[in-house]
């Protein structure tokens, strides 16, 4: 299993994303909500962190259970929904035995999104949905300072792949943390690689350029 980078700091995040009223998450519970719709049975929370997206999946009717790499993460997400310790490429589900996988803000935090991405096609049924919500590949990452919302300005960097801690805030996970990049062609193309069906697109986020990108794809029948 791969090493787990938010344990050090899995008290911090809870203090830091629980806000869920604010703006960014609203933004981001918004996408995940339009995308995956309304369901029941099970909706696996792939890298759930703290379960901050467990409520809204259980609004929709789903049956969230969690997995994530972060015993200290998971020991916050579990009042909140089922979980048990894994690793996004190597996930502890049978094939096919999933209505719908939802993957939050976590594609940058592991080394191999595609090998994630495929492992979501391999354990969801047939007609499964996946949902993907992530900072926006083109707009937010090392590459792109943010300084001022209005004008966004992208260096050399975006074609960089390998982790990196550079961020414009001192405030937020990726001093700490870091982050892995996906251009948007490899996101794109993980998506295809796996055999899934891109059904929508959708960009949001809390100033005038976007900072979030998310996705539905489907398990063809
Ligand atoms: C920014 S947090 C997001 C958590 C949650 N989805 C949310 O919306 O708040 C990213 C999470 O991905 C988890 N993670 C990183 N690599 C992983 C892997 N290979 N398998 C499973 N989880 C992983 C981290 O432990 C962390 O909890």
């Amino acid at each position: 299993m791969g090493v787990a980078a938010y344990d050090a700091y899995a008290d911090w995040y809870e203090a830091y994303a629980s806000d869920t009223a604010n703006a960014y998450q609203t933004q981001v519970r918004g996408r995940l909500r339009d995308l995956l719709g309304a369901g029941s049975g099970s909706c696996l929370d792939l890298c759930c962190g703290t379960g901050l997206q467990a409520a809204e999946l259980r609004a929709l009717g789903w049956r969230p259970v969690g997995v994530d790499l972060s015993a200290g993460q998971l020991r916050h997400a579990r009042p909140r929904l089922p979980v048990a310790r894994g690793d996004g490429a190597a996930l502890p589900v049978a094939d096919a035995s999933v209505p719908a996988v939802a993957c939050v803000l976590a594609h940058t935090d592991v080394p191999d999104y595609p090998a994630v991405v495929a492992e979501a096609a391999r354990v969801l049924a047939p007609g499964g949905r996946f949902v993907h919500v992530g900072v926006h590949p083109c707009f937010t990452g090392a590459f792109a300072d943010r300084s001022d919302p209005e004008r966004i300005v992208i260096d050399g960097g975006y074609a960089d792949r390998e982790r990196s801690f550079r961020a414009w805030s001192p405030h937020g996970v990726r001093v700490r943390v870091g982050a892995w990049h996906v251009p948007l062609a490899d996101l794109l193309n993980a998506v295809t690689d796996a055999g899934l069906t891109l059904v929508r697109t959708a960009e949001a986020g809390v100033g005038p350029v976007p900072d979030l990108f998310a996705f539905l794809a489907t398990r063809p029948n």
